[in-house]
């Protein structure tokens, strides 16, 4: 399934990969992420007409102007965040079906599904990169939300597995690019099969272990699968404050000094 605002687009991305993998059916949504009773309107219709979801993609975005943030126009700036906080969060309580569970109540699923999340996000996350002060934290707001989303999960254990992944997707050259000056030649761009079979692979149990972190398609596999007992024993790939200040661990050691202190 494939939901966009583009009709025309749809109907030409659903050709292509239909071109491409003979055996699989593709379904077409026209709607914007932006509207919840649309959305909620096409989670309906898969699960009347196709199939309650097992795996969904969160990749739709909304890209300000590269401008400084104090010249962010406030219209982008609450588009990128209405497109790429909001919309995607309200993708996500369709699919999870969160606030209607007893719909897909423990008695009609058994074995319990595993419900899984691929959040394509940026590098920009936690890349400094000019002039996408916006773009870059709106981005951030939606991959820490589902990285609490996965802490919470097991509230909603009795009902499905649930496993989020957020990746970096590569460079890879799309309108937005084009849009933005770029070419062939100006950046050395990734293959869009990277993102793709990346996400193949994510969505796979061997990539299990690395539910509610952050990896980049650009990536090795073997060396990520090498590293498994490394990056789960350190709580590595999870976004937090790198470096160790002297003052928190004092303030951890003796609360009660340090208050005194500041009050003096
Ligand atoms: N390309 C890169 O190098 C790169 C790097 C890092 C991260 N990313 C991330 O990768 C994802 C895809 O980026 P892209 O480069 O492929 O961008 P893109 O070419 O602009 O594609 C964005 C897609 O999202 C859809 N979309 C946008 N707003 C929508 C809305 N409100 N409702 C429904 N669909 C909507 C668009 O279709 P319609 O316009 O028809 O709705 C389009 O198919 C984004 O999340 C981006 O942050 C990309």
């Amino acid at each position: 399934m494939i939901v966009g605002r583009r009709q025309n687009m749809l109907e030409k991305a659903s050709k292509d990969l239909s071109r491409a993998h003979l055996a699989t059916k593709l379904h077409i949504f026209a709607a914007s992420i932006v509207d919840e009773a649309a959305i909620s309107a096409v989670f309906q219709k898969i699960r009347q007409c196709i199939a309650e979801p097992d795996v969904l993609v969160t990749s739709a975005a909304y890209f300000p102007s590269s401008t400084n943030v104090l010249e962010t126009p406030m219209q982008q700036m609450w588009a990128s965040f209405e497109t790429n906080v909001k919309g995607n969060l309200h993708l996500v309580q369709e699919f999870l079906n969160a606030s209607r569970p007893s719909s897909v109540s423990p008695t009609n699923q058994s074995p319990k599904r595993d419900k899984i999340i691929l959040d394509v996000s940026s590098a920009a996350t936690h890349v400094f990169v000019r002039k996408s002060g916006v773009y870059s934290a709106s981005k951030l707001a939606f991959t820490r939300i589902l990285a609490t989303a996965q802490d919470e999960s097991s509230s909603l254990s009795q009902y499905f597995n649930l496993r989020i992944h957020s990746f970096h997707p590569g460079i890879v050259l799309t309108q937005i690019g084009r849009d933005n000056g770029h070419n062939v030649d100006t950046m050395p761009w990734d293959d869009v099969q990277l993102p793709g079979q990346f996400a193949v692979w994510l969505a796979s149990p061997e990539a299990e272990f690395l539910e509610g972190r952050f990896v980049w398609a650009n990536w090795d596999v073997d060396e990520l699968l090498d590293g498994e007992e490394r990056i789960l024993k350190e709580n590595l790939l999870k976004s937090g404050l790198v470096g160790k200040a002297e003052w928190a661990i004092a303030l951890r050691r003796n609360t009660s000094k340090l208050s005194l202190c500041s009050l003096g």
